[in-house]
């Protein structure tokens, strides 16, 4: 671990799969374990992660708020309310700490609301690959968060994939239709795939092995390629030659098009289902 890092105590609330993969990605990373707290409702979870990652864990709230410096809340959106104002009743140095939060659909203004208007409140979408350490996520601030806060979250975010800052709350719902349902755009298309290597005679194991490693091929090529896109795929498509043929395929059928009705779909659902916050 590089000298630069920037230790504080960080407690996760809600220790679903989530809140799991980051710790574990800090752990591995070398961050501190016994400055990791996390909370949960019930015990097996937190006895799996003491187990697991040797943090600390509790099945009181108040009592990791009392210990971090930084709080992680980690509880589905519709508890969101319920946590924070038995947070807020019982823990009255909560509105000093940096508050963040992974809950979908939940905006910062109501976090000030539930916790205290002095609180400083980051919001966080992490996507489903991070549980891989191959994540994306997208973060957004209220205007009282400090330069070292942000860079604080950066670094723990970093522990499971990219970490993107998005100056405006509202870019969270379109950073949510690309790279948080993105995963599942992607299973689609290689299910596609897939079901038309079966159809030409592949077994559904073979056929899937196949897809998925040249998909893993794919992302690690334009990860590490300075070329466009549309010129990576200039590259394995010469002219008058079969990827050409197919390409022609989804060009006719306006692949990018789909793709935008798809991406405009899901932003528009995310703005509906913050309405419901
Ligand atoms: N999973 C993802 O890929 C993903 C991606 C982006 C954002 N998120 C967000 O992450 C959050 C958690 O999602 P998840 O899929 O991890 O859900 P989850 O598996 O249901 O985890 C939520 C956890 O919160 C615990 N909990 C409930 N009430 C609590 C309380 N009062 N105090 C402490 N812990 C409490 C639950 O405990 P029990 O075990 O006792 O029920 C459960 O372990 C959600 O807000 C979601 O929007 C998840």
């Amino acid at each position: 671990m590089s000298k630069q890092v920037d230790i504080r105590t960080i407690g996760f609330i809600g220790a679903g799969n989530m809140p799991r993969s980051i710790i574990g990605g800090m752990v591995r990373g070398g961050y501190p374990a016994n400055k990791i707290w996390a909370s949960n409702r019930s015990r097996p979870k937190l006895d799996q992660l003491a187990q697991d990652f040797s943090v600390q864990v509790t099945q009181n709230n108040h009592e990791l708020v009392a210990a971090c410096d930084v709080i992680v809340m980690s509880v589905k959106p519709q508890l969101m309310k319920e946590v924070c104002a038995d947070l807020k009743q019982h823990t009255s140095t909560i509105s000093s700490k940096l508050v963040t939060t992974i809950a979908a659909g939940v905006p910062i203004a109501n976090y000030h609301q539930y916790l205290g208007e002095q609180t400083r409140v980051i919001r966080i979408m992490p996507n489903t690959p991070s549980l891989v350490g191959e994540g994306v996520s997208g973060l957004c601030a209220d205007s009282s968060v400090t330069e070292a806060d942000r860079n604080y979250i950066t670094q723990v975010f970093n522990y499971v994939g990219l970490t993107i800052w998005l100056e405006e709350e509202s870019s969270i719902d379109v950073l949510g239709a690309v790279a948080g349902s993105g995963p599942a755009y992607f299973f689609e298309f290689m299910n596609g795939l897939q079901q038309a290597a079966e159809a030409l005679g592949f077994d559904a194991k073979t056929a899937r092995a196949m897809v998925q490693q040249t998909a893993l091929g794919a992302a690690k090529m334009a990860s590490e390629s300075e070329l466009s896109l549309v010129d990576l795929r200039k590259q394995v498509t010469s002219k008058g030659g079969s990827t050409a043929k197919g390409i022609e395929v989804y060009q006719e059928r306006d692949l990018d098009g789909i793709s935008d009705q798809v991406v405009r779909a899901a932003v528009a659902r995310n703005q509906e289902m913050a309405k419901l916050f």
